[in-house]
């Protein structure tokens, strides 16, 4: 069987799940996410080529991709959907999670939780809705990430120099209710029906939990109504496999974010103490085998 994994950036993590990928698939193949190219012949399939290799032919195809270019994604996800290729995801569920608030969208008709969140372009409009949502009000970048991008206002005299700020960066105005909570969020990672948790817990004094703010993984062993939700909040977005956080205050949850791409660093494996890119290889394996029966 073959397997390809396509990543944009390479990240120190990938070597490790191509080792894994190497113990499960006969062929592995790492591509740039540069080096891809669709073929569109009058009378043929769309193909997703790389080289002179064409990847809409193999059996998985392993996207590890930040958000940009998500046309361009789209489109690659689009035709290895229709080619029989197995990939862990629905070819509008990268668009989904790339931005936060397509993803409050997509799930905020449904059981799912997510924060109460207002989206506009006008000031005025987001004054009025803060005092709706009530404060404190975080303020959200559509483009932000890593923590960044996030900002807390705890009355409208905190909220109107953000936002104001906002209009001169010409961003869009993202509001959403401060889930209260002790500094950390909790990370659930969905393979399938199977799911892997562990929390992150920010510095003293820093209400972001995010690691690439200083926080830390620490183990946590989520309740089952929160792997529930995680489950579903995947299958809402046409995941396979996802990352999904969730912030918590004491029996309630709420999704902030779904990650297309989430972690297979060793230290996520060691938090969670299982090997996390031999379980997804293993999965992905089957969905293929899974495929040519039908
Ligand atoms: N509504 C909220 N209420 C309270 N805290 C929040 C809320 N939304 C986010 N946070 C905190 O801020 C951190 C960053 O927010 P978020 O995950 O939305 O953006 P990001 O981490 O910058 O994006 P990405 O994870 O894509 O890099 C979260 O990890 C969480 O600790
Ligand atoms: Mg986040």
């Amino acid at each position: 069987m073959k397997f390809a994994i396509i990543y944009t950036p390479f990240l120190e993590q990938h070597p490790y799940i191509i080792e894994k990928a190497e113990e499960y698939f006969e062929s592995v193949l790492a591509v740039p996410m540069e080096g891809i190219r669709y073929e569109y012949v009058p009378g043929e399939k769309p193909r997703v080529m790389y080289k002179n290799t064409d990847l809409s032919d193999f059996d998985v195809v392993f996207p590890r991709l930040s958000g940009e270019d998500l046309l361009f994604c789209e489109q690659m996800m689009e035709i290895l959907n229709e080619s029989g290729t197995y990939v862990h995801m629905d070819s509008d569920s990268f668009s989904i999670s790339s931005n936060k608030f397509s993803t409050v969208e997509e799930l905020s008709g449904s059981e799912v939780k997510v924060p109460r969140s207002i989206y506009t372009l006008s000031t005025e409009t987001a004054a009025d809705a803060a005092d709706d949502i009530g404060y404190p009000v975080t303020i959200k970048l559509i483009s932000g990430y890593g923590g960044k991008g996030i900002m807390r206002a705890k009355n409208e005299s905190e909220l109107r120099p953000i936002i104001d700020t906002l209009e001169v960066f010409e961003q869009d105005i993202c509001l959403q209710d401060f889930i209260e909570n002790p500094g950390e969020d909790i990370r659930i990672i969905v393979i399938g029906e199977d799911t892997y948790s562990y929390k992150r817990v920010g510095l003293k004094e820093e209400w972001r939990s995010n690691i690439s703010r200083g926080g830390n993984r620490e183990e946590f062993d989520a309740p089952e109504w929160m792997r529930d939700m995680a489950v579903k909040a995947s299958k809402l977005t046409g995941f396979d496999i996802c990352g999904v956080d969730i912030i918590s205050s004491e029996e309630e949850g709420y999704i902030v974010e779904i990650n297309a791409s989430p972690g297979i660093s060793t230290e996520t494996s060691e938090v969670v103490g299982v090997d996390i890119p031999e379980e997804m290889m293993a999965f992905v394996k089957q969905k293929a085998l899974d495929m040519e029966v039908e």
